[in-house]
């Protein structure tokens, strides 16, 4: 089966409503690809206006965060179905700042996940080592460590519904892209861990990106590796650059 290619803007904490929809109207002509999924993370107070300047587009909708339970007394916070009901799609999860500076780990990354599923929202799982643990050679285990506790409990079905983001630290916002080799090797690395945790079907559906200064000179050599089947791109979706690594 051929996996259809998911390249997803994470946004971060940059742009306000209205520059927000300045950007969706400067992409809107050159993100225009019907045999790839577009998704624009975006900040929570954009959600809704981005929700109607991308009406009529191909692009689909994501946040950056949420919290696990779906109502109540959790001042500050949004919850999943409140992201729904506002026409959000993907949700990203386990984002590596969000691991570093605000202290998420794996368990409430797991609940997470499982809580994105119940509501109807498609995770984004972000997993990837830092620099010391790749110099000590010991990222593999890392990462399937990582996964095992991120997917605890999810079913086959929902994992084949899952995105996994790839973004080793060392390469986040540094322009120190990770190589295609290197990419590759880590992606496939999970996607055989799936079939081992799970089955080969399984494993053959989950689709799979990179994420870590990816840009538009560099994506089309990541993307045409066989177990990458997109980006997730920080820095390089805020510019016009975006339309080129959806066109990659
Ligand atoms: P970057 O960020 O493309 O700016 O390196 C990627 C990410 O953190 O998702």
């Amino acid at each position: 089966m051929s996996r259809r290619r998911i390249i997803a803007g994470n946004w971060k904490m940059n742009k306000t409503p209205s520059e927000a929809v300045e950007l969706v109207e400067t992409l809107k002509n050159l993100v225009k690809n019907d045999d790839v999924d577009v998704v624009y993370c975006v900040p929570a107070i954009d959600i809704c206006p981005v929700a109607e300047a991308i009406k009529g587009s191909n692009v689909q909708l994501g946040a950056q965060n949420f919290y696990i339970e779906d109502k109540g007394a959790y001042t500050g916070e949004i919850s999943a179905p409140m992201l729904k009901d506002a026409g959000v799609k993907y949700i990203i999860i386990g984002h590596s700042e969000r691991r570093d500076i605000f202290g998420e780990n794996d368990i409430l990354i797991n609940k997470k996940v499982k809580k994105a599923f119940e509501a109807g929202l498609s995770p984004i799982l972000c997993c990837g080592e830092s620099l010391e643990l790749r110099e000590a050679g010991v990222y593999a285990d890392w990462i399937k460590r990582q996964i095992k506790w991120d997917l605890t409990g999810l079913s086959a079905d929902q994992v084949k519904n899952l995105v996994i983001a790839y973004e080793p630290i060392w390469a986040i916002g540094t322009g120190k892209t990770a190589t295609a080799d290197q990419a590759e090797e880590v992606c496939k690395l999970i996607r055989d861990y799936i079939a081992e945790l799970y089955d080969a079907a399984t494993a053959e559906e989950v689709r799979i990106q990179y994420g870590g200064s990816m840009n538009a000179a560099n994506a089309a050599e990541l993307l045409d590796k066989p177990d990458i089947d997109g980006g997730l791109i920080g820095g390089a979706s805020l510019k016009p650059d975006f339309g080129q690594i959806v066109n990659a």
